[in-house]
């Protein structure tokens, strides 16, 4: 977060939240920030002192601290092996925490019961770098399969994945296998996908990946779109150009801690840095 840059004195509750765990916060900046604050942003998603060591001894993370209020559009950014990744799949609850909490909603996941797991999936939706859709399935089959498992009566399914297929600008690729759509559709299916449950909360890693620069563009801005209605959203990337452009809120992971966290950030705080580092 860039102190005193071009938003002047708007903090808010989030800054003051995020700032208050980053131990460096000073009372003066605090006391600022109180002046302003927003009483509208609660946080979602909250990391508290988050290590994560995987069993072959690799530091993942160390000592993770984060706070992402209701509403906000993040970045995680960090070279390859950086642990973005892994932060994406703690908060998901693929994997646990060697040390440290995660709360979302106010539910700590580690405590979270194995049988509550598809039910909080659920309420996030998840996109990946490789789509990962069912190949023998139509695009209108992938999207409403998530909604038929658990039950739902057909005319929910339906209306549900039509208005999902209709936010993403799929209307009338309902009977197309995935195998014959571009990049650009299959990473829209699965994002229709991810809207059917409605969720508060999208989680994306590297859903631009495996796209073209103009495809990726037009990817984000379904992202913007769904942030915009209100959904959390939390995107692992290398893409420069769209974190350089879009001046959201960006988290620079490197070698699993917390390097930066700006709140209009760039991919890289130092522009005349060598781009190497990108990846
Ligand atoms: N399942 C795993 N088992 C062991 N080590 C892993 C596993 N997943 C990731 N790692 C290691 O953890 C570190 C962070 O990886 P990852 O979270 O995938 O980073 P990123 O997504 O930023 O590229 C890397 O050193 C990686 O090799
Ligand atoms: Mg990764």
């Amino acid at each position: 977060m860039a102190f005193g840059a071009s938003g002047g004195m708007r903090y808010t509750a989030r800054d003051l939240a995020n700032r208050a765990l980053r131990r460096n916060t000073s009372q003066q900046e605090i006391q600022l920030m109180v002046l302003t604050p927003d009483f509208d942003s609660r946080p979602v998603i909250s990391f508290q002192h988050v290590w994560k060591t995987y069993p072959t001894g690799t530091e993942a993370l160390r000592d993770i601290n984060l706070v992402v209020p209701e509403g906000d559009f993040l970045f995680l950014v960090g070279p390859s092996g950086a642990g973005k990744s892994t932060l994406v799949r703690l908060l998901i609850r693929e994997e646990k925490p060697t040390k440290g909490k995660i709360f979302v909603e106010g539910i700590e996941l580690g405590r979270m019961k194995r049988r509550k797991l598809p039910y909080y999936r659920r309420k996030i939706g998840l996109v990946f770098q490789d789509f990962k859709l069912l190949p023998n399935l139509t695009v209108y089959e992938n999207v409403a399969f998530a909604l038929r498992v658990l039950g739902e009566p057909d005319r929910l399914v339906q209306s549900r994945a039509a208005e999902a297929l209709d936010t993403v600008g799929l209307a009338g690729k309902e009977q197309t296998y995935p195998s014959n759509l571009s990049g650009g559709e299959q990473q829209r299916v699965a994002i229709a996908r991810a809207l059917v449950h409605a969720p508060r909360m999208i989680i994306a890693d590297e859903p631009t990946g495996n796209l073209d620069p103009a495809t990726a563009w037009e990817i984000m801005q379904l992202f913007l779109r769904i942030n915009s209605r209100g959904a959390t959203v939390v995107m692992a990337t290398h893409n420069r150009e769209i974190v350089d452009l879009l001046r959201r809120r960006v988290i620079a992971i490197d070698a699993g801690q917390i390097a930066r966290d700006d709140r209009s950030g760039r991919y890289h705080d130092d522009v005349s840095k060598p781009q190497i580092r990108a990846q």
